[in-house]
C-alpha cells in the first residue's frame, strides 16, 4: 500500500511512518515543517518528504498522488499554544481536515483521522469516555480537533467517504518536542532548569507509547470500519506522580519542582474505554511506570544533540512568554 502521512515530520506521525516502512508499505510524507516538524526525525530512513500545507488542496494532491490512504497526523497540538492563540489551529486542525477529505473524496482514498481523548474533555473520578459520548472539548486546540472529528462524520455520512478516527491518549516517547510534560520535565531536568508543575499537579492523564498508539492507528487504518471511532488508551497517573518519577529517573533535584499558576481551562482528569480497539486485536506492549517512561529518559539523556539545538531561538521566545511570569510570580 502506498500511504500518504501527513505531519510525519513531527513526533508520532515520524513513528508511524518508519513503522510502515519497516513493514513493506510505501510512505510518503507531507509536512508543513512548523516548529514542530523536524526533518530529522526521518534521517536516515529515504521517506520521501513533500513540505507542504494540508489546507492547501494543491499541495495535497501533488504529494497524495498515486496514494492508497491516507494518516493524517498533522495538526497544532500544544494546549498551551492554542491559548496563546488559537488562529493556526483552527486553520490547520479543521480546514486542513477538511481539505484533506475533500482529496479523500475525490480519489476515493481510505482516510484515518488522528484525533485525541481531549475531546471528551474532563471527565469524573471513575467513569471513561466511550466513543459514543458527546463531546466537551475544553481548550482552543481540543475545540478544533473536535471539529476535525465532525468533519470526518459528516464526510463519511454525506459522501461516502471511507474514513474512521482514533482517539489516542498522552502520548510519550523518544523525539518529542520539548514543550509537553515529559519531554519539558525531562530536559528542564537534566538542564538543572525548574519544572513548572501547573496547580496542584493532581491532574490525571493516561499516558500511551508512540509505538503502541501507532499500532492502534496502523489496526485501524487496515481493520477499522468507516465512520467508526476507536479510543487508544494509556496508563493513569496524576502529573505530580510522572515528575517525581522524572526526578529519580534523571537523578536530579526536588527542590526543581516549582508549582506554578495553573493552565486556564485545565481539565482535571482524561480516561478513555478502549475495549473497542482491544476487540480488533490491539493491546500495549510498553508499560508507563515499569520500563516506557526509564527508557524515555535514556533516549532524552544519548540525545542531547537531537533536543539542545530546539531548544533555542523561537523555542526560548516561547517559553518566557509561556513561563517567566509563572516562575517569578
Ligand atoms: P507534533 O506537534 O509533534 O507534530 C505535528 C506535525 O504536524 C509537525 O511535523 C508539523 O510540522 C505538522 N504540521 C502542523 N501544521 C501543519 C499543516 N498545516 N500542514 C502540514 N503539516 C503540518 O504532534 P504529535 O504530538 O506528533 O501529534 C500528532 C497527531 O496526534 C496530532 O493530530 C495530535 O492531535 C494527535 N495526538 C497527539 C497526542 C500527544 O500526546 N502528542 C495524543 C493524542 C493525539
Ligand atoms: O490527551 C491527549 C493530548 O495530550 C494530545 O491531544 C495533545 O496534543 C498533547 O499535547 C497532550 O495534551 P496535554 O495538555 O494533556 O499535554 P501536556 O504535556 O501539555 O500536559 C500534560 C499535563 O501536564 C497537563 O495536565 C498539564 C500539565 N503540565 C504541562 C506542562 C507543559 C504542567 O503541569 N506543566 C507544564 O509545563
Amino acid at each position: 500500500m502506498r500511504v500518504l502521512v501527513t505531519g510525519g515530520a513531527g513526533f508520532i506521525g515520524s513513528h508511524f511512518a518508519k513503522r510502515l516502512v519497516a513493514g513493506g508499505d510505501d510512505v510518503v510524507v507531507l509536512d508543513k515543517l512548523t516548529y514542530a516538524g523536524n526533518p530529522a526525525n526521518l534521517d536516515g530512513t529515504g521517506i520521501e518528504l513533500v513540505i507542504g500545507d494540508i489546507a492547501d488542496g494543491e499541495a495535497v494532491a501533488r504529494a497524495g498522488a498515486g496514494c492508497d490512504a491516507i494518516v493524517n497526523f498533522a495538526a497544532e497540538t500544544h494546549v498551551d499554544r492554542s491559548i496563546l492563540g488559537p488562529t493556526e489551529f483552527v486553520h490547520t486542525d479543521v480546514l486542513g481536515t477538511m481539505t484533506l477529505l475533500e482529496w479523500a473524496r475525490t480519489t476515493g482514498a481510505r482516510y484515518v483521522q488522528v484525533s485525541t481523548d481531549e475531546v471528551y474533555g474532563d471527565l469524573e473520578a471513575g467513569g471513561r469516555a466511550v466513543e459514543g459520548d458527546p463531546l466537551r472539548p475544553s481548550s482552543p486546540y481540543s475545540a478544533a480537533k473536535a471539529g476535525g472529528d465532525l468533519q470526518v462524520l459528516a464526510y463519511v455520512r454525506t459522501y461516502g467517504v471511507n474514513a474512521s478516527i482514533t482517539r489516542g491518549a498522552n502520548t510519550y516517547g523518544p523525539n518529542q518536542y520539548p514543550e509537553k510534560l515529559v519531554p519539558l520535565f525531562v530536559t528542564n531536568a537534566f538542564e538543572g532548569e525548574p519544572l513548572p508543575v501547573y496547580g496542584d499537579g493532581q491532574q490525571v492523564r493516561e499516558w500511551l507509547h508512540a509505538e503502541d498508539h501507532c499500532a492502534g492507528v496502523e489496526l485501524v487504518l487496515r481493520e477499522g470500519a468507516p465512520g467508526e471511532i476507536y479510543n487508544v488508551g494509556g496508563e493513569d497517573h496524576a502529573n505530580l506522580e510522572v515528575t517525581h518519577r522524572i526526578l529519580e529517573l534523571t537523578g536530579a533535584d526536588p527542590g526543581l519542582v516549582r508549582h506554578v499558576e495553573d493552565r486556564a481551562g485545565h481539565d482535571r482528569r482524561y480516561a478513555i474505554d478502549d475495549t473497542k480497539l482491544r476487540g480488533l486485536g490491539w493491546s500495549p506492549e510498553h508499560s508507563f511506570g515499569e520500563t516506557g517512561l526509564r527508557e524515555t529518559v535514556e533516549w532524552y539523556r544519548a540525545n542531547r544533540d537531537w533536543w539542545e539545538p530546539i531548544k533555542s531561538g523561537d523555542y526560548r521566545r516561547y517559553y518566557e512568554e509561556q513561563y517567566a511570569g509563572r516562575l517569578q510570580g
